[in-house]
């Protein structure tokens, strides 16, 4: 563990707890709690149930492959499309039923609503335009997009023809676009012209331009039209297409699904880590779509007829499995929305929940507490009767954001699963059954049947109900990442190395490590008390500090660096950088805003400094470590607790 980890608070749970309401286990995917037990007694075998969602092109004909860990394996010998579970296999019952609901940001617009048969004619049609670039099976296709229902059909696209996709959230900066290409070797790039953001149409071809400039390799590249401008001046680069045009000239056009091998990768998503280098987390079409299937069905009991509403933006993971892939596979309704929650008004969210009769809301803390923040009126100012279940992922919720979401959304009438899980998990680990289990504020549940998820000491030992430890998983599990895009020796170094005897060949001997503190209670319920590496959760968005650092040593003037997360209200955790800067540079605000400027291009204005502190020195241990969770007690305004073992402990004080 390093030096830097902060002491693991711990953090309040309510002491109230609900039971599921009756109304909602009457109708619920899952009623039983007897599959905790049944899961343990037929572990691995009891994740054909996930499999089984699924249609299988050829059936697998092993579960597990445990034979070299921590490189496990699902379901192999199997093979499928997820293009095909995701819309050809629902055209039957479902062809005219809305697949998407795409609500745009402008209020003057209108929706679009793409049924089953509409997706699947346009997923095709893009499909055969990508074979038509010369899109070969196994190629990294890059997306850098906004919420436009072109980016679902672009990745459907690349799923049906065997083409990896790895998805660059659109408000990444130009530099961490083409990190991410260049890392991927993608010489593909679907991109758009531009999105609507608090009124505001936002440019995005620039953005992508500049971000090809930085990549060495030639790259084709295809551009959504969404502000109407088309008129650039110029190409994104030699080989650029119009996305409008690419599919009217394959107009009717049909893709055979190409039948990948279940450990084949579906797609690579980008995430931040300890290093400055994100890591390219590896995930696979059928042990992924089995998993994020099986938890769409019984955490967020979507059914076909339903009409589920995720705020995510697809460019996160979430957006991956509980936008796109779990609610397509089942054949529901995915709602997609483009803008902002408070764009015209406070009550967007609200209003489009009324509008669709959405059933389901899927969102993060950080955007309860604005919710919260901003009043109750906007939401009662709407009928949200239609909700059934409320979800919240990316932070620890906090037990009175948890009761006002339960409260004042769901009217006491709606479950809420707090659902813990990561990039690399593909789904959800640790939450409650929302019609089985009593919901705890503050604490995300019991990890879910089949997942052995354990809080442990430094030593790997069981602590204690109440005592702070270290989140592991024990056993491994259809949906987790498979490595990291050609960097083995890294994927063992960040996951396993920790808690794992890395010689042993017992899969028993190998624990993955998420990086998140926790504990647990007398009833197995477990509150994540967040990271103990060097990765801030600002508003749910995962930050490494190392690369923010990177971008402020970067700026000429700058000696050195350190970042760290300090509490906010609504965002959870924001960004405070301290500066050492070089002899004669003054400490002016124009040098701060530099700084903060310097960050907002090299990651993007999520990542921005929410305060810039110039020092002469940082608080270091002898040994030369910058002392973080100082920082964060200065940060914080908190207790600065011992500071005996500091090389200079007088910095702390006068910062
Ligand atoms: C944090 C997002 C507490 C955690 C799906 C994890 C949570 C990181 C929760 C992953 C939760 C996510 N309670 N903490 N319900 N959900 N986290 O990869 O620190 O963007 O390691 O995946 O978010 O962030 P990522």
């Amino acid at each position: 563990m390093s030096d830097s980890e902060p002491e693991l608070e711990a953090r309040l749970v309510a002491e109230e707890s609900f039971d599921p309401p009756a109304s909602f286990t009457e109708q619920a995917n899952v009623a039983d709690p007897a599959l905790y037990d049944g899961f343990d007694a037929e572990w691995p075998e009891c994740w054909e149930q996930a499999a089984d969602l699924l249609d299988w092109e050829a059936s697998y004909d092993t579960v597990l492959d445990d034979s070299q860990p921590p490189f496990f394996e699902w379901f192999t010998g199997g093979s499928l499309n997820a293009s095909t579970n995701c819309l050809d296999r629902h055209l039957d019952d479902r062809g005219e039923e809305a697949a998407i609901e795409w609500v745009g940001e402008p209020t003057d617009e209108a929706n679009e609503t793409y049924t089953y048969a509409e997706l699947h004619r346009e997923v095709n049609e893009f499909a055969a335009a990508l074979r038509g670039l010369g899109v070969e099976e196994d190629d990294v296709v890059t997306m850098y997009m906004p919420m436009l229902p072109e980016l679902p059909v672009a990745m459907l696209a690349c799923a049906r023809i065997g083409a990896p996709h790895s998805v660059v959230f659109a408000g990444f900066s130009a530099d961490a676009l083409a990190t991410r290409m260049e890392a991927a070797d993608s010489e593909y790039l679907v991109t758009c012209d531009g999105y609507y953001r608090r009124g505001d149409a936002l440019d995005h071809f620039e953005k992508a331009a500049d971000g090809l400039d930085a990549v060495a390799h030639d790259v084709t590249t295809v551009v959504v039209d969404r502000l109407g401008a088309d008129d650039h001046g110029h190409d994104l680069s030699d080989d650029h297409h119009d996305y409008d045009t690419l599919v009217a000239d394959h107009a009717g056009a049909t893709v055979d699904p190409v039948a990948r091998d279940a450990e084949d990768m579906l797609f690579l998503m980008y995430t931040s880590g300890t290093t400055g280098q994100p890591k390219g987390v590896k995930h696979t079409t059928g042990g992924y779509l089995s998993w994020v299937s099986w938890t769409s069905q019984a955490v967020l009991d979507v059914k076909p007829e339903d009409t589920y509403f995720c705020s995510a933006d697809i460019g996160w993971i979430t957006g991956h499995s509980y936008i796109v892939y779990g609610p397509l596979a089942l054949g529901t309704t995915t709602m997609l929305y483009e803008g902002a929650p408070d764009y015209p008004a406070r009550d967007r969210l609200w209003e489009i929940v009324e509008r669709y009769d959405a059933t389901q809301l899927y969102t993060a803390p950080t955007a309860i507490r604005a919710f919260m923040k901003w009043g109750t009126e906007h939401v009662d100012a709407h009928d949200l009767s239609s909700l059934r279940l409320l979800g919240t992922v990316g932070e620890p919720i906090n037990p009175r954001a948890w009761n006002w979401y339960y409260e004042h959304v769901g009217d006491g009438e709606c479950p809420v699963v707090d659902t813990w899980w990561q990039t690399e998990t593909g789904g959800m680990m640790v939450t409650t059954l929302p019609g089985v289990s009593r919901m705890k504020p503050g604490a995300a549940g019991r990890p879910l049947p089949g997942v052995d998820a354990q809080v442990v000491g430094p030593n790997g030992e069981s602590v204690e109900p109440g005592q702070a430890g270290y989140l592991t998983v024990q056993k491994p599990w259809p949906g987790m990442l498979r490595t990291l895009y050609q960097n083995d020796e890294r994927y063992v170094e960040e996951y396993w190395a920790e808690f794992s005897d890395t010689d042993s060949d017992d899969p028993d001997d190998w624990v993955y490590f998420p990086e998140d503190g926790a504990k647990v209670d007398e009833d197995g319920y477990i509150t994540v008390l967040g990271r103990v590496d060097d990765v801030i959760n600002v508003s749910g968005h995962r930050l490494g500090t190392m690369e923010i650092e990177s971008a402020i040593v970067g700026c000429e003037g700058v000696a050195e660096a350190a970042v760290v997360g300090g509490d906010h209200e609504v965002k959870g955790e924001a960004v405070y950088a301290y500066v050492i800067t070089e002899d004669g540079q003054p400490e002016s605000d124009a040098f701060r805003e530099e700084i903060v400027g310097a960050v907002e291009d090299a990651i993007g204005p999520i990542a921005r400094p929410e305060s810039v502190q110039f020092t002469p020195e940082l608080p270091k241990t002898r040994s030369g470590k910058i002392m973080r969770r100082l920082l964060e007690d200065v940060a914080n305004d908190d207790d600065l607790g011992d500071t005996s073992t500091l090389r200079n402990p007088e910095i702390v004080q006068e910062l």
